[in-house]
């Protein structure tokens, strides 16, 4: 019984793959296998919070007629978008892009079933993308850590991003507070003047030591080798830390080697 039923689901999802592939039109590639979502999930509400409120349907549809599409990038986690990229991006496994999104290749990015694209996305981006989407996802580094705050691409980056794209310091500071308050926090006890957000350097970028999608490093010790100054996510964080498992929480301790 059970046997058959489950027979009958996988040929009605294979059914709706191959749908898929031919309404495709423009946005189909070599080698992209268009996946419904209920050729894995039966019913979504199981996989939502308890809270959540009931869904029905079984596709995209049925969180976009709630969700409607936030392509507005406002410095701001997106729970909505962090959760389905990230249980459906995990290495090894990554779903299809083009299940949940529309795309022609160097015209536009958007979100399936949304009016507005996300973007302008080209072919050879778009591998760029993925890329540093796997790194976002499970990476030891800044931007896995922000992933598992439902702190999206769209958090830090006010638009689609590009190779070559960075982050301007406001927008870093839009969630961090501003400098004074990030300097309190980081003023070491034994040595009040080796801090890294309050030195003779005076205002520099955020990313000459925090790197979002590789290890960090403190700058200041290029030329002080003798300071101890550990970053979070470096590359010369120890245990749990340099695992990024943990809330990335270091030892405010700078103290002199000896
Ligand atoms: C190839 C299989 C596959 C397809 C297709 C798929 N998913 Fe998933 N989905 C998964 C897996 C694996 C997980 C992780 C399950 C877990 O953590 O227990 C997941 C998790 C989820 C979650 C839970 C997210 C969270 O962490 O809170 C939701 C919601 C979800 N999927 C929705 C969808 C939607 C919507 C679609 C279609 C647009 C879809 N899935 C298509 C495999 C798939
Ligand atoms: C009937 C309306 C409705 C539908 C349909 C719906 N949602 Fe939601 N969802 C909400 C509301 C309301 C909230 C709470 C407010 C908010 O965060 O937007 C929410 C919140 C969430 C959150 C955040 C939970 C958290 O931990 O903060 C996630 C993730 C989410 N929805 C995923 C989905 C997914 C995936 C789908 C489709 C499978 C979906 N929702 C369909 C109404 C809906
Ligand atoms: C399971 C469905 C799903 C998959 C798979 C998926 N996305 Fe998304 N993505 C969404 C939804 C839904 C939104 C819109 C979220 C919102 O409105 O807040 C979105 C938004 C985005 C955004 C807008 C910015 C942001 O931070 O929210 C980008 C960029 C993006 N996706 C890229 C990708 C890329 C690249 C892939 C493949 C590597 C991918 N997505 C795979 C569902 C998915
Ligand atoms: C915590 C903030 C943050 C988040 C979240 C984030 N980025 Fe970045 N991104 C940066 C910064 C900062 C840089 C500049 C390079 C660096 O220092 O790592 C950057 C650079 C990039 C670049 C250019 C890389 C290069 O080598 O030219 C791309 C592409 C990119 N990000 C894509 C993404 C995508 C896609 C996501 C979501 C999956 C994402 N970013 C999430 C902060 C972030
Ligand atoms: C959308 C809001 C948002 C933006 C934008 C953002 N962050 Fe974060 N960041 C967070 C959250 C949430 C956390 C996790 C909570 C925490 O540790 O404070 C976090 C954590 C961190 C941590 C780890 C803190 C620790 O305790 O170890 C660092 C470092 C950091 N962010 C730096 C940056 C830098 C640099 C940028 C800009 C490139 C940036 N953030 C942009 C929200 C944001
Ligand atoms: C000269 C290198 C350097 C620069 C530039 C820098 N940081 Fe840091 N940052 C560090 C180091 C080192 C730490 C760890 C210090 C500690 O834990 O005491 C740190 C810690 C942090 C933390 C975690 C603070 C906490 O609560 O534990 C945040 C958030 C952060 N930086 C954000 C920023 C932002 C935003 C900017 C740009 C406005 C910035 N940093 C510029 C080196 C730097
Ligand atoms: C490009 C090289 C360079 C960088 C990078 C640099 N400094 Fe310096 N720093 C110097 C020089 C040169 C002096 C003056 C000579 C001295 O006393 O060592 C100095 C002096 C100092 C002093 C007073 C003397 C001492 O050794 O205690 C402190 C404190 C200091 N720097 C902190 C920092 C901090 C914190 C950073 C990172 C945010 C930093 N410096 C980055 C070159 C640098």
């Amino acid at each position: 019984m059970a046997g058959s039923f489950l027979k009958a689901l996988i040929i009605s999802a294979l059914i709706i793959s191959l749908h898929a592939v031919a309404d495709a039109g423009p946005t189909k590639t070599a080698g992209s296998r268009q996946q419904s979502c209920s050729s894995c999930h039966g019913d979504f509400s199981s996989l939502l919070p308890a809270k959540h409120p009931r869904v029905a349907g079984k596709d995209l549809k049925a969180c976009t007629s709630c969700h409607a599409s936030d392509t507005g990038n406002k410095a701001k986690p997106k729970p909505y978008s962090a959760k389905l990229h990230l249980s459906h991006m995990q290495p090894g496994n990554e779903l299809d892009c083009l299940v949940c999104h529309t795309w022609r290749p160097g015209k536009s990015f958007g979100v399936r079933g949304a009016k507005k694209p996300v973007g302008v996305l080209s072919r050879e981006n778009m591998d760029e993308m993925k890329k540093v989407f796997a790194s976002w996802t499970a990476s030891k580094y800044l931007d896995a850590h922000h992933g598992k705050k439902n702190v999206t691409c769209s958090g830090c980056h006010e638009k689609l991003p590009e190779p070559g794209d960075s982050v301007e310091n406001d927008r870093c500071l839009g969630c961090h507070g501003d400098m004074e308050k990030l300097a309190g926090k980081t003023e070491p006890g034994d040595f009040p003047d080796r801090n890294p957000h309050k030195s003779h350097l005076g205002t520099i970028n955020c990313t000459v030591c925090h790197k979002a999608h590789a290890a960090s490093k403190t700058y200041c010790l290029e030329c002080h080798k003798n300071f101890q100054m550990k970053i979070p996510f470096g590359e010369t964080s120890t245990g749990a830390k340099a695992g990024g498992q943990t809330s990335g929480d270091v030892s405010r301790k700078t103290t002199e080697k000896k």
